[in-house]
């Protein structure tokens, strides 16, 4: 089966102190995962070491870093290397966050360069994209969510890509309350997985985890995950309440 995930993804948010606590209740629960059910952890740069402590002995629990650079080395003051993230011995990073695209300037061909140090450096990208509000009403999200694939993933050779894992964000759907219906993801994840076929052929295609994000919580999580093509969630604010996070890891298939 392919792998079901519950990304977290904090954000900007949390004291070390409050983090610390949020991992400890999240882990009281004990949620034994199956072989193919994953819960990362992407929290902000300074709680790597302790989360990846908490998670340590815990089986299919990982943490992941939010963001790289996108160059090797060098002089970037205030920058993370992919490197950097490897030798610390972190496995995942988002790449891609729509946060990052709009305040960052992140570009596509910025986001190739993320996802190439990335697997440079032995770490799998949770590569973001969706469309934002105004694509959506002209209903031209698949054109534009095609296009950040194609510019940021698709010169990558078949047997590498196929360790990514995607995430769907809809913009209009992040921190607003508002989801994509279940009916509106099954839909977009499914054509994102036909464009990577057309790529790279159907079994690649249907090797790649696509999760959806925005606005998951406990009480649609179960939903969402039931649709075919939607392999688990990349969760913002439900991720910070030990309770809500608890029901996510619980709703994966
Ligand atoms: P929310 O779950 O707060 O809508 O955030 C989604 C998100 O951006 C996760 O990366």
């Amino acid at each position: 089966m392919r792998k079901q995930i519950a990304a977290a993804n904090w954000k900007m948010n949390c004291t070390f102190q409050e983090g610390e606590k949020l991992m400890d209740n999240i882990l009281e629960a004990n949620i034994s995962l199956s072989d193919h059910q994953l819960a990362i952890f992407a929290v902000p740069f300074p709680y790597l070491l302790m989360t990846r402590s908490a998670v340590e002995l815990e089986k299919n629990y990982f943490v992941a870093a939010q963001n790289c650079h996108h160059q090797k080395s060098g002089a970037y003051t205030g920058e993370i290397s992919a490197g950097m993230l490897h030798s610390m011995n972190i496995n995942y990073c988002v790449v891609g966050h729509s946060e990052r695209r709009e305040y960052n300037a992140e570009t596509n061909t910025m986001l190739a360069e993320k996802v190439n140090q990335c697997f440079e450096n032995f770490i799998i990208p949770i590569f973001c994209c969706g469309e934002p509000l105004n694509i959506r009403e002209a209903g031209t999200q698949n054109d534009y969510v095609a296009a950040q694939l194609k510019e940021s993933l698709f010169h990558l050779p078949a047997d590498t890509i196929k360790n990514i894992i995607i995430a769907y964000e809809p913009i209009w759907a992040i921190g607003t309350g508002k989801t994509a219906s279940t009916a509106q993801a099954q839909e977009i994840h499914q054509y994102l997985r036909s464009v990577i076929a057309g790529q790279y052929g159907e079994e690649i295609a249907n090797e790649i985890p696509i999760l959806y994000g925005g606005s998951v919580k406990a009480n649609n999580a179960k939903e969402l995950f039931s649709c075919a093509d939607v392999d688990g969630g990349l969760v913002g604010g439900a991720s910070l309440i030990a309770a809500e996070f608890i029901e996510i890891i619980k709703a994966l298939k």
